[in-house]
């Protein structure tokens, strides 16, 4: 595993939003919502819409991007994380309303939806907008006929295989299972439980951050308190 760290409410402006490094990704997630559908028709009269958007950042890695704005790939990233927090967000509390993730790449270097998912988790949760758990997130890949877990850049291009993953631990839930390349039942098998070994290291930190986050909210209301 590369090295981890996390920062809950980081932005001061969103309503929620997160900073993960990951390794040498470093991802911002913002959150607003649940606010109004426009237009109107648009909107569920039984639950909320939920609204993703990965972006890279044109400086994010080493050949510049060059083109702003959406691509191919972002679009279906952004679809493919859409449906993991349809699924994780209490969405029938908020009939008729929008929630908007936004999850800007600003460093990448393998694995940034994964980086993404555990931003945008946390984002969620510093929003206060009720979710069923963290989702927290891990890539496994095949490396020279050997599994591995959260491949870099270089791994994942010159690897077999790549897998992003998702978990709810309290649910049970896979969120998210994508697949790049070829593995076997059993290594696919293998590849999952890795997975969820794995992710029990990074809901450990996603979990650090938000206490420090709630810790800190809780101590600026005490002090504005005071100040009155
Ligand atoms: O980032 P993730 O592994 O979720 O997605 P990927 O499509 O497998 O991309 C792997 C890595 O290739 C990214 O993390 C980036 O470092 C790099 N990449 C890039 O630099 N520019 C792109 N347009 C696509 C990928």
């Amino acid at each position: 595993m590369r090295e981890i760290k996390m920062e809950a409410g980081t932005l001061k402006k969103a309503r929620g939003s997160a900073m993960v490094e990951w390794g040498r990704n470093k991802v911002v997630a913002g959150v607003y919502g649940p606010r109004e559908v426009f237009p109107k028709f648009l909107s569920n009269p039984y639950r909320a819409i939920i609204n993703a958007k990965y972006a890279m950042a044109p400086f994010c890695s080493l050949e510049e991007h060059g083109r702003a704005g959406p691509n191919r790939r972002s679009i279906e990233i952004s679809k493919v994380i859409k449906h993991v927090f349809e699924n994780n967000v209490v969405v029938e509390e908020f009939p008729k309303t929008k929630i908007d993730i936004t999850m800007e790449i600003i460093q990448s270097d393998g694995g940034t939806r994964v980086s993404a998912i555990a931003a945008a988790s946390l984002a969620l949760i510093d929003a206060g907008i009720p979710v069923r758990d963290i989702v927290t997130p891990i890539s496994v890949g095949k490396i020279a006929g050997q599994l591995v877990v959260d491949l870099d850049k270089d791994e994942d291009n010159y690897g077999e295989s790549d897998m992003p993953m998702a978990f709810s631990h309290r649910t049970g839930e896979l969120l998210l299972w994508q697949m790049d390349g070829m593995l076997t039942h059993a290594e696919l098998k293998q590849a999952l439980s890795m997975g969820l070994e794995a992710t029990r290291k990074v809901r450990a930190i996603q979990e650090a951050a938000l206490k420090t986050a709630f810790e800190n909210a809780a101590e600026a209301c005490e002090e504005e308190g005071d100040s009155q």
